[in-house]
């Protein structure tokens, strides 16, 4: 059965080479070159497994949009920009963008779109969303393939879906979590055999004092740092959205997402969406490092009405049927929603930008949104 040839395929691997590293496991889950997740589907709507903030409401991408242009201003209005998107789905928070930036032509006009994307079903996808667009519109594999020129880069729940270590804390030591199996032939979680030397002197301060037990995740630099070098040496500023938390902390956020609800991530390899949430302050740190500057992280709430949703939502709403009002208004509570588990305070948004950008629209340069 093709459901279960990926998990067959993973036992198989264990069998012969030993426990699999949860990093590799989620790689193979979501990039398998035949069974991957992300490599076979559009999983994206209701009748997918989620639904991401621009399927939520046109207003999203209209305001990233908005935002694109007060950075363009701030850049000094440069004659051409490359508008490039990390993982577009299914093209519709482009296509809002780009309605949105129509009404300054100055900008649109020098608008080149790179769109990074891996998966074939959401590239023909985006390509029909976007079939009406005249400027050009590139695909690429990785952004090291985007060629030069200052750019804005936007980046909704990309981050979350890049693999992650997990350590598991124990009396020795911190050793790399692994997926074994177990006495009955199915996956479980387990520990490589030995501690990793050393590991804790990286670690925020926080994180070191965790208790035994505890996991801590952790993601490479590399994709963040590309960013960073990016827009450092050739201008613009990157904006990254994702559900996660503002800072470092010791916690498991492995988790798999079926039909919109929560799925075992070792049941069914392949067959769901498997993600981790976002370290903000990892992000922003290594952003720093490379010399970038870093603006937030604030909630998606504070930033989406910073940039004028509650404006737009009216502006929306004068001209709509009461029906379509009413859509306007669940879709506007939804984006900002912070109660518990709300996208407004579940979602983290972090811009870094070419040192000489300062406080860019909807973020801060000097706060940081409260909470975690
Ligand atoms: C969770 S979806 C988000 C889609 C879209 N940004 C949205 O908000 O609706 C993740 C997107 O990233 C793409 N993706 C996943 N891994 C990728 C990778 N390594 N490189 C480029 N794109 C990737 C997926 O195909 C998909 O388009």
């Amino acid at each position: 059965m093709t459901e279960q040839a990926l998990l067959n395929e993973i036992k198989a691997l264990i069998k012969s080479s030993g426990p699999m590293p949860v990093w590799r496991y989620m790689e193979t889950c979501l990039m398998h070159p035949r069974y991957g997740y992300y490599v076979s589907r559009d999983p994206l709507g209701r009748e997918g497994d989620f639904t991401t903030s621009p399927e939520v409401s046109q207003m999203f991408g209209e305001l990233l949009g908005l935002w694109t242009a007060s950075v363009w201003k701030q850049m000094g209005s440069p004659p051409s920009l490359r508008l490039i998107e990390l993982g577009p789905g299914r093209g519709t928070m482009m296509a809002d963008a780009l309605r949105a930036l129509r009404v300054l032509p100055p900008l649109y006009q020098g608008l080149s779109i790179h769109l990074v994307e891996v998966n074939p079903v959401l590239r023909e996808r985006q390509q029909a969303t976007l079939s009406g667009v005249r400027n050009s519109i590139t695909w690429h594999d990785s952004i090291d393939d985007v060629p030069d020129g200052p750019s804005v880069i936007l980046a909704n729940e990309y981050f979350d879906v890049l693999p992650i270590h997990q350590m598991i804390k124990r009396e020795d030591g911190w050793r790399e979590r692994v997926i074994e199996i177990d006495p009955n032939g199915n996956l479980q979680f387990g520990a490589a055999s030995e501690p990793t030397p050393r590991f804790d002197v990286l670690l925020p301060p926080l994180v070191r004092a965790a208790p035994v037990g505890a996991v801590f995740e952790w993601r490479p630099d590399t994709e963040i740092m590309k960013l960073a070098s990016r827009v450092r040496d050739q201008d613009g500023a990157a904006l990254i959205i994702d559900y996660g938390h503002l800072r470092s902390d010791a916690c498991d956020t492995f988790q798999a997402i079926a039909r919109h609800t929560f799925a075992d991530p070792l049941k069914a390899p392949g067959q769901a969406d498997v993600t981790a949430h976002v370290d903000f302050e990892a992000l922003a740190r290594a952003a720093e490092d490379v010399g970038a500057r870093v603006h937030g992280p604030v909630t998606q709430s504070d930033f989406l009405k910073r940039v004028g949703i509650d404006t737009r939502a009216a502006a929306l709403m004068q001209k709509a049927t009461p029906e379509v009002a009413t859509d306007i208004s669940v879709a506007l509570k939804r984006l900002t929603d912070t109660g518990r588990g709300g996208m407004g305070s579940m979602f983290k948004v972090l811009g870094i930008s070419e040192p000489r950008l300062r406080g860019l629209a909807g973020l801060s340069d000097l706060e940081q949104a409260g909470g975690n």
